[in-house]
């Protein structure tokens, strides 16, 4: 878990953008709340990602203000900051019910904030924490839970003027400002990614071992999470995908009902979720242990763009160089299988791999699998830097109805792993899991022989 020292210093750094112009400042950051899934039941709960970050606070219905300065009027930027932190209150009824609650003492030390008080108090607060700060920092959002009350809290500061309050002069969005800072991970972030990565990994593993002809997708999906959660994982970090046959070719498919095939190439899509980060795994191996000529042509061609996009990866190099090498190898490869046909700079130049390669080459990943932080500085790609972590994640579907060579037509391949730049180059955080097609082959006929219960053949 993350140390409290962590935890402040992250609000500092918070602080210190919100106040680069030496204005005071206050931002409001709610926690996420419960959603109802039937009746009275609700989904797992699953903590707002930036309040995570925060405050290391795992509740429902939680409210965090930071403040730049001394709360009252006239806070001061330069002074320590000052965070308040507001949680549901200890209720032995409701905790019987539904579950522990921290209370308000715990929740302080967990989050190391300069106070804390009950969810009851924060009506009668908020305005007072707001008064006199020059700009209120909220998240823009559609639907922001917490925004009628501070509508209410800003009203009831511009009301009392005569009495000497002040509400913030404007609003701005706080997201970007917290989503700099998600993007470039701490060590201590960086271990817990490793281990989510780790888990994730594990499990994928595990699906390859188990997978034979006759089972149907959702066992496979069945055997990952049993893995990830055996490992201390949450659960998966997003839907996992186990898509057999053309299913593969449906980049979210994630109804895992249909039964597999010996001949078939199953893609798998899935990571596990732990201590609120997300790992991000893609493997494609055939259901039955053994990739057919064709389908390891294609899985070939995949791979090398893989290679190749890693092969770029460093500080300074941008996401969209490695792309592009990604897409000339992928277009050189489809050539050379007779899928696209004419020459390679200029089927590159017309995007002629678009209808085999629709998505982009990866993404930042984190907390969320998507995770936050801009893509762009400037109006340029964003250089790379260490302690960022983003997926590579190149692949080619061809549809059951294309034009091309019939042995290739309904073939899905996607391989996906999730990389750290470092001071030198990168790390993958993933590579444990077989990507070769002789390791995926070894590991499938691994975990056959140990389905029957044959004894591994001894060297002499
Ligand atoms: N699992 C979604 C993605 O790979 O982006
Ligand atoms: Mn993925
Ligand atoms: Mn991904």
């Amino acid at each position: 878990m993350i140390a409290v020292r962590e935890l402040q210093q992250r609000r500092a750094a918070l602080v210190k953008a919100m106040s680069s112009d030496s204005s005071t400042s206050v931002a409001v950051i709610p926690a996420a709340r419960e959603v109802v899934r039937s009746n009275d039941t609700h989904f797992p709960f699953r903590q707002d990602s930036d309040f995570w970050y925060l405050t290391g606070i795992a509740e429902p219905d939680a409210v965090l203000v930071i403040q730049s300065g001394q709360s009252g009027q006239g806070g001061k930027s330069g002074e320590p900051p000052r965070s308040t932190l507001f949680v549901l209150p200890k209720d032995p009824t409701a905790e019987i019910w539904h579950g522990r609650r921290l209370g308000v003492e715990k929740a302080k030390a967990i989050a190391g904030v300069t106070q804390c008080f009950t969810l009851e108090e924060l009506p009668e607060q908020l305005p007072a924490l707001l008064d006199g700060f020059e700009h209120l920092y909220l998240a823009q959002q559609d639907n922001l839970w917490i925004e009628p009350q501070v509508k209410v809290a800003m009203a009831a500061l511009r009301s009392g003027r005569r009495q000497g309050k002040r509400a913030p002069r404007t609003v701005n969005d706080l997201n970007p400002l917290v989503h700099e800072q998600r993007l470039i991970k701490s060590p201590a972030e960086i271990a817990l990614m490793k281990q989510a990565c780790m888990i994730s990994a594990q499990g994928m593993s595990r699906a390859m071992n188990f997978v034979e002809p006759e089972q149907f997708e959702y066992q496979v999906a069945a055997e990952l999470h049993h893995e990830f959660v055996m490992h201390g994982a949450s659960g998966p970090a997003y839907g996992t995908i186990c898509g057999s046959g053309e299913n593969a070719c449906i980049l979210h498919y994630t109804e895992n009902s249909s039964r597999m095939t010996a001949g078939d190439l199953l893609l798998i899509d899935a990571g596990a979720e732990y201590a609120g980060y997300a790992g991000d795994i893609s493997r494609t191996f055939p259901v039955n242990g053994r990739f057919s000529p064709s389908q390891r042509k294609l899985y070939q061609v995949v791979l090398a763009a893989h290679e190749a996009a890693l092969a770029e990866l460093k500080p300074g190099a941008t996401l969209p160089a490695a792309y592009r090498a990604a897409v000339r190898v992928l277009t050189e490869g489809m050539v050379k299988l007779g899928i696209l046909r004419g020459e390679v700079d200029s089927l590159i130049q017309d995007m002629a791999f678009r209808p085999y390669f629709m998505h982009g080459l990866g993404h930042w990943l984190g907390l969320d699998v998507h995770d936050v932080g801009e893509y762009q500085q400037d109006g340029k790609p964003r250089p790379l830097q260490p302690g960022m972590v983003l997926t590579i994640e190149p692949g080619l579907y061809i549809p059951a109805d294309a034009d091309v060579p019939e042995s290739y037509r309904g073939l899905g391949i996607r391989i996906e792993d999730d990389i750290l730049i470092t001071e030198t180059g990168f790390e993958n955080l993933t590579a444990m899991v077989p990507k070769s097609i002789e390791g995926i082959e070894a590991l499938m006929a691994r975990g056959k022989a140990s389905a029957r219960g044959a004894k591994p053949v001894e060297a002499n």
